[in-house]
């Protein structure tokens, strides 16, 4: 009697879960690239697998120091970051990074691939897929949107023709869904997600950066070494959810979608929006319980809005829906 009184009870329980191209996830909170390590550090804050996963730091073919110092500067609501995809490449990342990962994370995770060259793109995403460690890995999330490196990165991914040619390409070379990482530094984004979709894309998730700049005024000089940086945290959520909304009616595969996420309320409307799944990024900097408390708030904040599931909102906000 008691057992199926705890079925009962269990069945009207929100349901978090989500299915991002084809796995499913226990709620749809991905801590973004960049600001999530490689996972254990965070787990030596909290257990890491109340999380829907993770998008480890953006990988490169050779170790990479980053940019110069100072990299990052505060803005009204968010912050500036110009770190240039510090990480120490994807052989370390193999042999060192997803070991440690394999002790403290038990689900699927994100491996977000960067590159200077469609070379790059392709050797990095080949070497994670073949490696001994891919059973690790969930989805491949090519980011084509790194606004502050020189000669690659962001240039991928705001013109459709490059953006198409990095999914031909890294597509070869994968059986992992392959999700990519849009830049909102363009006038199209749906266009470029459009053109992702049609070279073979599973998903996109957006939006990166926005680029920025602050000058310190009394020595009248940019504040970051590298001039320029990227704009994220809550300054940027409105303009993630119009990108994310607009890349919804653009295209039918899945959407991470992120950009100033700090609580369960803006996950809620950034997945009626149009995202399947939602990054965290900045938040994690700034508290770094912040993406275990947006899941612990998820199941009140469904209750608030009446959601019994959480799947049944994506799009919602949507006519055609
Ligand atoms: C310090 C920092 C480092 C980042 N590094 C990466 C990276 O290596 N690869 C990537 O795809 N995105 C990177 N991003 C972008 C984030 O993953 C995310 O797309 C962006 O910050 C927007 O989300 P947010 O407003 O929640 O921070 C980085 C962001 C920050 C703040």
């Amino acid at each position: 009697m008691v057992a199926s009184k705890n079925i009962d009870v269990n069945k009207r329980l929100p349901d978090t879960r989500v299915d991002l191209c084809g796995i499913t996830l226990d709620n749809p909170v991905i801590p973004a690239s960049g600001c999530f390590g490689y996972g254990y550090e965070f787990a030596e804050l909290y257990d890491i697998n109340c999380l829907g996963s993770f998008s480890f730091k953006g990988t490169t073919l050779e170790p990479r120091f980053g940019n110069k110092t100072p990299r990052i500067a505060e803005a009204p609501a968010g912050v500036l970051n110009s770190v240039g995809l510090q990480n120490p490449g994807v052989s370390k990342v193999i042999s060192h990074e997803l070991p440690r990962l394999a002790e403290v994370f038990n689900k699927p995770v994100m491996a977000n691939v960067s590159g200077f060259s469609i070379e790059e793109y392709v050797e990095v995403t080949r070497r994670l897929s073949e490696s001994e460690r891919a059973d690790q890995i969930g989805w491949i999330e090519v980011n084509i949107s790194c606004p502050n490196v020189h000669g690659g990165g962001m240039s991928f991914g705001t013109d459709a023709d490059m953006a198409a040619e990095v999914v031909e390409a890294t597509r070869k070379v994968t059986s992992k869904p392959l999700i990519i990482k849009l830049s909102p530094n363009v006038t199209d984004i749906a266009g470029i997600a459009k053109a992702c979709e049609d070279a073979g894309a599973d998903g996109v998730s957006l939006i990166n950066t926005l680029m920025g700049m602050r000058i310190d005024k009394k020595t009248a000089m940019p504040i970051l070494a590298n001039t320029t940086g990227g704009l994220s945290g809550p300054a940027v959520f409105p303009v993630a959810l119009r990108m994310v909304y607009q890349v919804y009616e653009a295209v039918k595969i899945p959407i991470v979608g992120m950009g100033g996420i700090t609580t369960a309320e803006d996950v809620i409307e950034m997945m009626m929006a149009g995202a399947t799944a939602v990054g965290v990024g900045a938040a994690n900097l700034a508290e770094p319980y912040a993406s275990k408390q947006i899941v612990e708030e998820l199941p009140s904040v469904m209750a608030k809005y009446g959601i019994e599931r959480l799947a049944d909102i994506i799009g919602a906000s949507h006519s055609h829906k």
